[in-house]
């Protein structure tokens, strides 16, 4: 076992100034499921997390409320060890830098630094920002804010210790321009390129202004600037100093994976603290981006933080999951809306995948007595259905790798979706007719199976609770907390003979009546402007990449059993298509036919309601009304908008 290859991934330690949000659960999530997807591999993985408990901003979170700091960041860790566990989260270790293993490792690595010259005294004078724990060059604020979070910063004069980082400035370059892999996505490493490049100046290492931090050895009065003692965790994780031949095995790291907001920190910061020390760099540092609320950021000040605790007990860990791996493009920000959220539940899990699971079952008790068949000869549809299982097996993988969580999971549905279209291709039901038709109802139903199998296997590590769940209904699996990754990608693999019993739907849909009334966004006085620069800018490329048509509303009619729902047919150019839109309570069906309006054309299809939406109309709303887009001049439907 001893030359298993290893992993080694990490999350940021999280701030216990407060309870965590659904936000902060996504980058723990997204390393969950990397960490389980490679332990499905066979590697030898070790997946850390922690919580930074010194620094400013934690104690004055702790005075405010009255309390010690001690006393405050514990009772606050206690309830992110809780979370994690709802969550599922396989961690190997939790480093909380309070810690004595993580004092000693901070304390050596500062003095070792030191002793080779690259500390020296200095009188800080400069900008700190407290909620980020950065500090800043009266050249780098922008109108007296911090560059980073846009609120203000503190003026600080103090003795302090600085760390040579610009000495390192160059060999990091090099480095990060030799290594493409080592800073990603890409736009954040070009980012990075030009922040060094503007130039690194040393960095202010220690504080003497307040007392929460790891004290300097020799230097009383000053704790060490909580980055600096923060970055050390991922050493102490794996034993540094204290188990040599522990942490030779991990060191270095694979993956740091971190929110865009700390990635200079990583890339710049740690890197440099490394070469210093002379030990090797991580091979990744990938940078996610943001969940985000429509009204913008969430923030304890604004009132509109999302619980991920209460949304796991609501819908269940699965579907938490799924929906945080999903939301989020590749590096890009996502959103969260309750809305949101129970839509993906009903379409993609309880309509795609559930239904699959459910009708391929029903229909093996109703022509098999539960028994799954075995495969006879394969007919046209069966090779494309195997291709895509492997095909998609290949692309999951490839995703994974790259930790691009959303395309993996929509390369799995398109499997999905394929394999409910094969279900309405072969029709069972009327093979089930003729005795002749036996044979090939059999290997249409064991082809069903095999796909089942193959996606639980893979959804494995979004959704940990599902292959015990699909197990309980197909025994798929010997023991289905530990799948092979490879069996996936093995077609064929499933034995005849097994007896499958229906369940329980694996995903209950969930009415949306029953949401909460909808959180509304802040009003645009007491927030930023509604397009904020928390927002990633796109290529005028992916712009290009929607396609918005002018659609002409033929018919409409209120959806049955649905207060907020219209059924639209429109048309596109020649085409006819079907769209359900919430707009309901705005718009009556009369008002709406002869218009012509602006859709999504190129939107994947959803069920609603049971009707499947073939793609979206734009309209503007705030808290007040909602208005759709029109044209204010007459062109023909099918007419492109740019
Ligand atoms: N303590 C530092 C990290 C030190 S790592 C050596 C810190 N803590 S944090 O609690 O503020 O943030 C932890 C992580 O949560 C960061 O990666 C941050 O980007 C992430 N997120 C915070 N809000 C988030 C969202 N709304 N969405 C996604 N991730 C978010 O920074």
């Amino acid at each position: 076992m001893g030359d298993r290859k290893t992993f080694y991934i990490t999350t940021p330690i999280y701030y216990p100034s407060d309870n965590l949000h659904i936000g902060h659960a996504y980058t723990t999530v997204a390393a969950d499921c990397m960490a389980r997807y490679k332990r499905m591999q066979g590697y030898d993985v070790f997946f850390l997390t922690g919580s930074d408990e010194h620094g400013l901003k934690i104690e004055r979170a702790a005075r405010e409320k009255g309390m010690d700091p001690e006393a405050y960041v514990d009772q606050i860790v206690a309830g992110f060890k809780v979370l994690w566990d709802k969550l599922l989260i396989t961690n190997d270790d939790f480093v909380r830098t309070t810690e004595k293993r993580h004092q000693k490792v901070v304390q050596a690595l500062f003095q070792k630094v030191y002793d080779q010259g690259d500390m020296f005294k200095s009188d800080y004078e400069g900008w700190y920002c407290t909620p980020c724990e950065a500090f800043w060059t009266e050249r780098q604020l922008v109108d007296g804010k911090c560059p980073d979070c846009d609120r203000p910063a503190e003026l600080v004069h103090e003795e302090s210790y600085f760390f040579a980082m610009s000495k390192y400035a160059d060999r990091l370059l090099k480095h990060i321009e030799e290594n493409p892999e080592f800073i990603q996505p890409e736009s954040r490493r070009n980012e990075m390129i030009n922040f060094i490049k503007s130039g690194l100046e040393d960095l202010c290492v220690s504080r003497t202004t307040f007392e929460w931090g790891v004290p300097i050895p020799f230097a009383p009065g000053h704790v060490i600037y909580v980055w600096f003692d923060a970055l050390a965790n991922y050493l102490t994780g794996i034993g540094y100093g204290e188990d040599d031949s522990n942490f030779n095995k991990y060191w270095p790291a694979d993956v740091h994976l971190v929110g865009k907001d700390i990635v200079r920190f990583h890339t710049i910061i740690w890197p440099t603290m490394l070469l210093a020390m002379g030990l090797p760099l991580p091979k990744q540092v990938f940078g996610h981006g943001w969940l985000l609320l429509e009204g913008g950021k969430m923030s304890k000040s604004k009132g509109n933080v999302v619980d991920p605790m209460i949304l796991v007990e609501r819908y269940g860990v699965d579907a938490i999951r799924y929906y945080l791996l999903k939301e989020l493009n590749y590096g890009m920000d996502g959103y969260y809306s309750e809305e949101m959220l129970v839509n993906r539940i009903n379409s993609d899990l309880a309509n795609d995948l559930g239904n699959l699971v459910s009708r391929t079952i029903g229909m093996m008790e109703r022509y098999f007595k539960g028994v799954i068949p075995a495969a006879s000869e394969p007919q046209p549809p069966d090779k494309e259905l195997t291709d895509l299982a492997r095909e998609t097996f290949a692309d999951v993988g490839h995703h994974l790798d790259r930790l691009d969580f959303s395309a993996a999971l929509s390369s799995l549905w398109r499997l999905i979706s394929r394999a409910n279209k094969y279900i309405d291709e072969t029709a069972p039901w009327i093979l089930a007719r003729e005795e002749s038709k036996r044979g090939r109802l059999g290997t249409v139903l064991y082809n069903l199976t095999e796909v089942i199998r193959v996606v639980t296997i893979m959804c494995a590590p979004f959704m940990p609770t599902l292959p015990g769940r699909v197990n309980q209904q197909i025994p798929l699996f010997g023991d289905a907390e530990k799948l092979d990754w490879n069996d996936a990608g093995r077609w064929g693999l499933l034995a005849s003979g097994i007896q499958a019993q229906k369940g329980p739907a694996l995903f209950p849909r969930v009415d949306p009546k029953t949401l909460d009334e909808p959180q509304e966004p802040v009003p645009a006085a007491e927030t930023k402007p509604a397009v904020s620069q928390e927002q990633e800018l796109i290529t005028i490329d992916e712009f290009a990449r929607i396609d918005l048509r002018v659609a002409e509303v033929i018919e409409a009619e209120k959806m049955k059993k649905a207060d907020k729902l219209l059924v639209l047919k429109v048309r596109i150019g020649e085409e006819e298509r079907t769209i359900v839109a919430g707009i309901a309570q705005h718009y009556t069906p009369e008002e709406l036919v002869g218009k012509k309006i602006v859709v999504v054309a190129n939107l994947e299809p959803a069920r609603l309601r049971g009707v499947e939406s073939q793609g979206m109309l734009l309209a503007a709303s705030n808290k007040d009304g909602l208005s759709i887009l029109t044209l204010d001049r007459d062109l023909p439907s099918g007419c492109r908008v740019r």
